[in-house]
């Protein structure tokens, strides 16, 4: 099946890299969001983030302008429906995913392949609940998504070849690399990321080392390219805990247990750069570790 149109539901972090790379790759992007704000914010920051890529050389003017006029946005779900492709990248929580397929999924074309980009929820799950768990799949960006290489591809148990051969096409044409994973808690990525993560997080809790030691020790020792606390930051500390849980709940071993101090940092609203405090405080000239 050819995909030439892309619906996207939720204009956040995600939502919004989605559609930067959807729409330079040529595909007509209708983005929605339940609020104005965050969609007139998204395509202001898509633009902020091609200008970026032209100043760097790595996009051309006209493709920067092509690429904003085939983004338009909707504050009505049910728009999405005559599209070839949806992807889902609202809000980490299962209610919320349940709630927009059960609005959408009456709109959909009959064809319409559905996918989630779900860091850790069953897809199989959230396919049962929809019309069409064959044309269900997860469809799982990285963050930042124009820079980074990798979607992940989950099928769930029902998923068809046809669904999985359209899905991968789309990956090519974004001129990103497909990582196939089987439908199990987090996946691949954050099956393995987010234990580190919360390992850095116990370290810290238990007085080994502080923020700053902690991150240094791994970018210089590692070489990645952030420290675990900087990068729990930047994905936002509520999803690092959301995605423990899933692992900690669906694989019941207790290697899984969420440090009580990521908790508590979420429990105080310091979910990382997107509330300017988190493992690092962002609101003075550059960031402050908290401990
Ligand atoms: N849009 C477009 N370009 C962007 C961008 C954006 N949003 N953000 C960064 N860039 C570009 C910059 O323009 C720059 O381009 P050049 O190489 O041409 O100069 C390049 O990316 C590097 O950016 P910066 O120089 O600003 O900063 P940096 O060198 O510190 O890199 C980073 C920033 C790319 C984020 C890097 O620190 C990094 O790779 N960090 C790790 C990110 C990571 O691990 N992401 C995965 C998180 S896990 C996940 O997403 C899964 C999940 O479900 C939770």
């Amino acid at each position: 099946m050819d995909i030439e149109s892309i619906g996207i539901v939720g204009a956040g972090q995600m939502g919004n890299g989605i559609a930067h790379v959807c729409a330079l790759a040529g595909y007509d992007v209708l983005l929605n969001d339940v609020r104005p704000e965050a969609l007139e914010e998204a395509v202001a920051l898509i633009r902020r983030n091609l200008d970026r890529q032209v100043s760097r050389g790595k996009v051309a003017d006209t493709d920067r302008d092509a690429a904003m006029a085939r983004i338009r946005t909707t504050l009505t779900l049910t728009d999405l429906g005559p599209k070839d492709l949806v992807i889902e990248a609202a809000t980490e929580r299962e209610d919320v995913k349940h709630a927009i397929f059960a609005e959408l999924v009456p709109a959909l074309g009959k064809q319409t392949i559905l996918t989630s980009n779900t860091s850790s929820i069953s897809i199989t799950r959230l396919a049962s609940r929809t019309d069409r768990p064959e044309r269900f799949m997860g469809f799982h960006f990285m963050n930042p998504v124009p820079v980074m290489q990798l979607v992940e591809l989950i099928r769930g148990i029902a998923t068809d070849d046809a669904t999985y051969a359209a899905c991968h096409g789309v990956v090519e044409r974004l001129g990103k690399t497909a990582a196939t994973a089987e439908d199990f808690p987090a996946f691949i990525v954050n099956r393995i990321l987010m234990p580190m993560i919360n390992e850095a997080v116990y370290t810290l809790y238990e007085g080994v080392g502080n923020v700053n030691s902690i991150d240094q020790a791994m970018k210089l020792g590692t070489n990645h390219p952030m420290g675990p606390l900087e990068l729990a930051d930047f994905i936002g500390l509520d999803t690092c805990l959301a995605i423990m849980n899933v692992l900690h709940d669906g694989l019941g071993d207790t290697k899984y247990r969420p440090c009580p101090l990521l908790t508590k940092y979420v429990e105080a609203g310091w979910l990382g750069r997107k509330t300017q405090r988190g493992f690092y405080d962002y609101r003075g000239e550059t960031p402050q570790p908290t401990r």
